[in-house]
């Protein structure tokens, strides 16, 4: 049985005061209706990971951070260490989310080292992937997901694969209110497991969790959630409001 998840991107968003209202509103709504099935994890600014983690105390929600630089340690002004936020309480950290990837000219090998450091520092990951409306027009999907999951996890052991999560996210669909439809996101996600398998083994692909993420809404979840191959979402503009990403973690609790 591989796990649910649903995990909040927050992205740059909440102040601390806004984190703690947010939290405290969903982990109460999931103390009423608790989720069995599914693990629940937030991934707030770096600002906030103290608070949240203070909250979450004694509570089955998770805490994610967003990024991590790709060094140890040293002169890296303004940068975040793996080892800060696994101290400031997160599990598990995003890495290669396309907004980095687009804005912070992340490539395969960024993104390699951040997943090694990660991982060596007992985080777990969230591995984003995924294609732009210009790849997809031109039927790279494919070869841009091979791309990203042989160069971005070169290296890795199916051991090290059991701390890590794939999020399918097309690009064209995040923030933009258009939403892979569940066919296509199924297509991509059994193409992933596929691909993983072929590289890496051990039935590596059949076992991992894929998230699929752009535009996931109440309203289209449980439609995505429903799809043999998605294992839950990783949620952006939807996990701002706490009753929105509560009845997203309904849905996969009823997939
Ligand atoms: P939206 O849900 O706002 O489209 O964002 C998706 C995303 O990028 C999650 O990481």
């Amino acid at each position: 049985m591989r796990k649910k998840m649903i995990a909040g991107n927050w992205k740059m968003h909440k102040t601390n005061a806004e984190a703690v209202r947010l939290v405290t509103q969903l982990r109460r709504m999931l103390e009423k209706k608790p989720a069995r099935k599914t693990e629940v994890v937030v991934c707030p600014p770096f600002t906030a990971l103290v608070p949240v983690a203070e909250l979450l105390k004694g509570s089955k929600i998770q805490l994610g951070a967003q990024n991590i630089f790709w060094e140890e340690e040293g002169a890296f002004t303004g940068e975040v260490s793996a080892r800060m936020v696994k101290s400031a309480g997160a599990k598990y950290v995003i890495i290669g989310h396309s907004e980095r990837r687009r804005y912070f000219k992340e490539d395969e090998n960024i993104i390699n080292k951040k997943i090694r450091l990660a991982l060596k520092n007992k985080l777990r990951v969230i591995h984003c992937v995924g294609e732009t409306l210009e790849e997809r027009e031109h039927n790279l999907t494919q070869d841009i997901i091979i791309n990203q999951l042989e160069w971005g996890l070169k290296g890795f052991t199916a051991d090290d694969f059991k701390r890590i999560v794939i999020a399918y996210e097309p690009v064209w669909a995040i923030g933009t209110g258009k939403t892979a439809t569940p066919e296509q996101a199924q297509e991509v996600h059994a193409f992933i497991r596929e691909i993983l398998n072929t590289l890496y083994g051990s039935q590596v692909g059949t076992r991992i969790t894929i998230l699929y993420g752009g535009s996931v809404k109440p309203e289209n979840a449980a439609g995505l959630l429903s799809q043999p191959d998605v294992d839950g979402a990783l949620v952006g503009g939807a996990c701002l409001n706490a009753r929105s990403f509560f009845q997203i973690i309904q849905a996969s609790e009823g997939a």
